[in-house]
């Protein structure tokens, strides 16, 4: 039987709610097809900060490389600065474990309400491939003067050949593996950003080359910001920077019906990924027993995929539209029409009843 060593970071606010939904479904996975895993918990987030003063322990990283895959609940504190978390936890893990795809499914399920007149499921189906580690959040640049009328603050976007490449590659293998409608658009602004999109640009026909099977295209930032609302059927694979790939996600989230079903996957194809839901603490519901933990059951699914174990993903994938398309009311707090335990429980059962493909 295979068995997976996970690390479990339930993190802020309703991390802990969620990620507990997340594990029962795969325990209920793990019944069905007899994969193991050794979860071990990690009480890093808001709280310890608090508590401690340390944001991630010394050590921590080198823990973290020894577990097959990460499943992250949230991180984000009512009571602590913005960034400090955000920046100490969550964006360290990601840079310092090399995860350098942030990849956002964007698929609307049956059932559920979109905002878009006139679109079905058919029409929002597409994937983000965000790179996950350069560009702006790369944290290059500096502040001079500071607090006075004569400040200057500098952050430049960090572009590297090499971190362009493997992201589009990624890209282009993913595209192909999805095997939909096989197209891929590059995001950018090669109209104002002269010097980051050209290199982006470059690459991305260089590479295109090697893909013959892969249609091709290309959009400006702002304008793929339209195309989402107006046409997302237009979409299969987009790959982008990491500051226009955050940007979009939260768009594309809203339109697969909002927070409660967004998942998202920070992937080191050569080493540690740890999955996500993107919605944050929501500390407001915190111990309400309200929130949506699909988008925690996602991500779950997304982790059994990566792991190898497409089965296992797909089953996930099938109970949580048995679970929009039968059940619930809304994807929003509080108006579900179940509880966050309740829609848990959902999602086990109809792994226990559908069939295995
Ligand atoms: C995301 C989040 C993070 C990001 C924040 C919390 C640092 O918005 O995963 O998209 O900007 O990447
Ligand atoms: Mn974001």
């Amino acid at each position: 039987m295979k068995s997976y060593n996970i690390a479990v970071i339930p993190g802020d606010g309703t991390g802990p709610e969620v990620i507990r939904e997340g594990m029962k479904v795969l325990d209920a996975v793990s019944a069905r097809l007899g994969i193991k895993y050794n979860f071990k918990y990690h009480d890093f987030g808001g709280a310890r900060y608090l508590r401690t003063g340390e944001v991630l322990p010394d050590g921590a990283i080198g823990e973290l490389k020894k577990y097959d895959a990460i499943y992250l609940g949230a991180i984000g504190h009512p009571d602590v600065k913005p960034g400090i978390l955000e920046k100490g936890i969550l964006l360290r893990l990601r840079f310092e474990l090399d995860q350098y795809i942030n990849l956002r499914p964007v698929t609307l399920y049956p059932g559920v309400e979109c905002p878009l007149k006139n679109k079905n499921p058919e029409d929002i189906d597409f994937v983000v491939v965000r790179e996950n580690t350069e560009g702006l959040y790369a944290g290059a640049g500096g502040v001079l003067k500071k607090g006075t009328p004569d400040e200057v603050a500098v952050q430049e976007s960090i572009n590297t050949r090499k971190g362009v490449e493997r992201c589009i590659r990624f890209a282009f293998e993913y595209c192909r593996k999805r095997d939909k409608r096989k197209k891929l658009t590059l995001c950018g602004k090669t109209n104002v950003l002269t010097f980051a999109f050209d290199l982006w640009e470059r690459t991305f026909y260089e590479v295109a080359k090697e893909y013959p099977d892969i249609k091709v295209d290309y959009a400006h930032v702002d304008a793929t910001t339209m195309w989402f609302v107006k046409n997302p059927e237009w979409f299969d694979v987009i790959v982008t920077d990491n500051m226009f790939g955050d940007i979009i996600t939260d768009l594309g989230a809203m339109i697969q019906g909002g927070m409660g079903i967004a998942a998202g996957g920070n992937i080191n194809p050569e080493g540690v990924s740890m999955f996500e839901p993107i919605g944050g603490s929501a500390p407001k519901y915190t111990g309400m027993n309200v929130v949506n933990p699909l988008a925690a059951i996602c991500a779950a699914g997304m982790m059994l995929e990566q792991l190898g174990e497409d089965k296992a993903g797909k089953l996930i994938e099938k109970a949580v539209i048995e679970v929009t398309g039968k059940h619930l009311k809304s994807l929003a707090a509080g108006k579900m029409g179940y509880s966050t335990t309740e829609v848990g429980d959902l999602v086990v059962k109809f792994i226990s009843e559908l069939s295995v493909d």
